[in-house]
């Protein structure tokens, strides 16, 4: 890893990820800055997290925009203002426009509870028990303007059994989330990723 790369972390609620986030790249010493914490929502509870562990927060409420257009233009000031290397999308849950996601190709992640192609969009655990698959996971992309697509950085597995509720596989499914999203953070800012036709090369 060479010089000192910049991430910005949206989040909307909870934070689990970014705490995951933070704390594995303070436990591996990443020659990483965690510029700021940024959430559409006043209330969210990672907030919190953030600012005891001395990252800039700031909140760009989307409530304040009328367009989706204006709401996207107001936060890309806001992650500007910390010049990132890489913007991660932390359980950040807005549609966005493609102007938006164009400007950040490339430099931009995204954590999504699911085995995706399969079951994009909400509800992913709620989707997975109704469809009766057998396998569930988590997948980490590159952003592009088709919602919860791109190209696949990482995907962790995890088997769905008896008895199994949304809530029970969805802990099942967190709990990875919290290992492979920094993973693939990591594979970022130590710059071994590549997008060749669609589909994420990792140097070794
Ligand atoms: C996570 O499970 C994340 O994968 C999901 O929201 C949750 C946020 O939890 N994201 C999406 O559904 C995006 N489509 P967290 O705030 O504790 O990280």
């Amino acid at each position: 890893m060479r010089a000192m790369k910049s991430i910005v972390i949206l989040i909307s609620g909870r934070g689990s990820n970014m705490e995951a986030i933070v704390r594995t790249a303070r436990a591996e010493q990443w020659p990483v800055r965690i510029a700021a914490v940024i959430s559409n929502r006043p209330d969210a509870a990672g907030l919190a997290f953030a600012a005891q562990h001395d990252i800039p927060v700031a909140v760009v409420p989307n409530k304040n925009y009328a367009t989706r257009e204006e709401f996207d233009s107001a936060l890309k000031a806001e992650i500007d203002k910390f010049s990132p290397d890489l913007v991660v999308l932390a359980g950040f849950l807005r549609i966005l426009t493609p102007a938006f996601v164009e400007y950040y190709a490339g430099r931009m992640l995204n954590i999504h509870p699911s085995l995706l192609p399969a079951f994009p969009g909400l509800a992913t655990h709620r989707q997975a028990l109704d469809a009766g698959v057998k396998v569930h996971g988590a997948t980490v992309h590159f952003v592009t303007a088709h919602l919860d697509h791109g190209p696949i950085v990482a995907q962790a597995v995890v088997p769905i059994l008896a008895g199994d509720t949304e809530e029970i596989l969805a802990a099942r499914v967190l709990e990875q989330e919290h290992l492979i999203l920094p993973r693939a953070i990591r594979w970022f800012i130590e710059g071994k990723l590549s997008i060749e036709n669609g589909c994420v090369h990792i140097a070794s």
